[in-house]
């Protein structure tokens, strides 16, 4: 795997350092709802601050907001970022998408975010699958050194990409079924067995395009309604009634798939198996979350839905690594380059202030 060079190897001392960082978190009512991301940023920023750097620059995309629009104001999250690690030198710059330029990648955009700094350090691996002007053409600026998060990112996600304790489980569900489908096929076939559930199950029930065996629930819990306090009935994966819907996997997948999670060596699971929102939904995810974090095994959890599952069951601390890529983790797996991390040099023994 290609290795991008490190904070680590950056001397900054007196510098001012512009930081992509990700803090696109889950906003309810205007305050931030999960700071896992937020959190994950300030191992770098304090890095960055003790080893002397004079001003640390911080700048992140929040939602998709088209153009300037309040509701996406990085308000919060910097109001958070601050409470978090109080240092007057760290500054946070509002939504780089309030600027059309941004997600254009435009050269004249990462220029202005470019002035007056004299390093740039993408630390952004939940974005790092996008080539926008924070994440790629600022890259081209600037001199350009990986975060502790991303570094810590590729290398725990790389590990499924490399030669991996047996068996491999994957486990997949959610709903983005399409974005997912490229990354079944690519990794499935390096796994030894394969879950799939929640609506991604649903839809290969319906038209199957792996060409290896998957295993699928034999029971769920089918819904009148797409309803929280919908009718509901315990059926048979392929006999669920007329216009209902499977929210969540039955208890014979349940446990069965529990099994299969118990005897792993490595783990990977993106996407929860019913609409673990609603509580009466929640039962399958809640049961693969308890078997992955019980699992003796290296076990990788990543995509928003299932992160915000496992925090939310108090398993975090359980797995050997939480992802804080979604969109980029599932690229990344797929063996495809991220322009964010294409964009630095690769990390050589040149590179190393001691040489
Ligand atoms: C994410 O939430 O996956 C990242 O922050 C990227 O956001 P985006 O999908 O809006 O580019
Ligand atoms: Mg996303």
């Amino acid at each position: 795997m290609r290795r991008p060079r490190s904070v680590r190897e950056a001397d900054v001392a007196g510098k001012h350092v512009l930081v992509r960082a990700d803090l696109n978190v889950p906003l309810e009512d205007g305050e931030v709802a999960d700071d896992t991301r937020i959190r994950s940023s300030l191992p770098t920023l304090r890095w960055l601050l003790d080893h002397g750097a004079r001003e640390v620059v911080v700048a992140s995309h929040l939602g998709r907001p088209d153009g300037v629009d309040p509701d996406y104001s990085i308000a919060p999250c910097a109001h958070r970022l601050r409470a978090l690690l109080p240092d007057e030198r760290i500054r946070v710059l509002e939504n780089t998408r309030f600027d059309e330029r941004e997600t254009a990648n435009d050269p004249s955009f990462a220029a202005e975010l470019a002035e007056g700094m004299d390093l740039f350090v993408n630390d952004a691996f939940g974005a790092a699958h996008r080539a926008h002007a924070s994440t790629e053409a600022v890259a081209h600026i600037l001199p350009p050194y990986a975060g502790l998060l991303m570094e810590a990112e590729l290398e725990n996600l790389g590990r499924l990409l490399g030669e991996v304790e047996r068996p491999f489980v994957l486990i997949a569900g959610g709903a983005k079924v399409e974005d997912k489908l490229g990354v079944l096929r690519n990794l499935g076939g390096r796994a030894d067995t394969v879950i799939v559930g929640g609506k991604m199950a649903e839809e290969l029930r319906e038209d199957n395009p792996l060409d290896f065996e998957v295993e699928l629930p034999t029971d769920v819990v089918a819904a009148s309604a797409f309803e929280e306090d919908a009718e509901t009935r315990v059926t048979a994966f392929d006999a669920v009634p007329e216009g209902w819907l499977g929210l969540d996997i039955g208890p014979a997948s349940r446990g069965r798939f529990a099994e299969l999670i118990a005897g792993a060596g490595t783990i990977f699971w993106n996407g929860p198996m019913g609409v673990f929102e609603w509580p009466r939904f929640a039962e399958g995810t809640k049961a693969v979350a308890e078997a992955v974090s019980s699992a003796d095994a290296h076990t990788v959890v990543g995509g928003g839905d299932s992160v915000r599952a496992i925090n939310e069951l108090g398993l975090a601390d359980r797995v050997s690594w939480v992802s804080t890529g979604g969109g980029a983790a599932l690229e990344f797996l797929e063996g495809k380059e991220l322009p964010g991390v294409a964009a630095i040099p690769e990390a050589s023994v040149l590179d190393s202030p001691h040489v």
